[in-house]
């Protein structure tokens, strides 16, 4: 399974977002590929207008692969509901699941509406459990993906804007051997890591990069933010052990042994 990943777009109606957008699409567009899918971890908008969704969807209608969306903490779920959905407006969750070939993607909404920071609310981490338990053949390989990661970068002024309820991310997560890889933005940073025991892989920023303590020490936005450095897109290979049979009965210790291979490329 080959899975390409962008995020924080910002639409925000100016030429430069939507430039942005259009470099990294064109890029992916260009390669032979193949990607099964393109994930978009959220920030889609900026200030989750309908018109910033209409310049999205625009862009991202005709893509040679599914598009699978969720929100970050820029979206509004009405606006994003009804132009990116095509469904009556509405404060629910926006949680999807998506089969990919043999690969089960769930984009888990993890926003708390009003709020930059994000939390695993009951209703959607049910919603994990009932899709992986009555959607899913047994041991259906599964990735996540949400918005706002469940681990800290080192950097306080983004670390006070993460999932602020990692633990219930990590529960759910050891609960379903199945789950081979998390992938998240917010970041706007090009980081892989660990959680609970899974590969964890973070999308760089398409409007703008994250930089981190290393790089400057100031914790002021403006310097954090650099908006110089170029849009960014990852490719994520997925490997199993084995090939999956899809009737296949012993597909959970398989879908746990795969392996995330996560390359990272900029568009200059
Ligand atoms: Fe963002
Ligand atoms: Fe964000």
């Amino acid at each position: 399974m080959t899975l390409a990943h962008i995020s924080d777009l910002h639409f925000d109606g100016g030429a430069r977002a939507e430039e942005r957008v259009v470099r990294v699409l064109g890029r992916l567009r260009s390669m032979p590929g193949p990607f099964d899918a393109l994930l978009v971890t959220g920030d889609i908008a900026d200030h989750g207008t309908e018109a910033e969704y209409e310049c999205a969807a625009r862009l991202l209608a005709d893509f040679p692969v599914p598009v699978l969306c969720l929100p970050g903490n820029h979206d509004v779920r009405g606006p994003y509901r009804k132009v990116l959905l095509g469904e009556p407006a509405s404060d629910a969750p926006v949680n999807r699941f998506h089969q990919v070939g043999p690969l089960a993607v769930l984009m888990l909404d993890v926003i708390v509406p009003g709020r930059d920071e994000g939390h695993l609310a009951g209703e959607t981490a049910d919603w994990v459990r009932a899709t992986i338990r009555d959607a899913l053949p047994p041991g259906t390989p599964v990735v996540l993906a949400l918005h706002q990661p469940p681990v800290a970068l080192g950097r306080d002024l983004v670390d006070s804007i993460m999932l602020d309820n990692p633990d219930d991310l990590a529960a759910l997560i050891a609960e379903h051997p199945q789950v081979t890889a998390v992938f998240g933005g917010h970041t706007h940073s090009a980081t892989v890591t660990t959680f609970a025991g899974r590969p964890l892989a973070l999308g760089p920023g398409v409007t703008s990069t994250l930089r981190l303590d290393w790089e400057t020490g100031v914790e002021e936005w403006g310097e954090v933010i650099d908006r110089t450095a170029p849009p960014g897109f990852a490719v994520h290979v997925i490997e199993f052990p084995a090939e999956l049979a899809e009737d296949s009965a012993d597909l959970a210790p398989r879908a746990a042994g795969a392996r995330l291979t996560s390359h990272f490329r900029t568009c200059g």
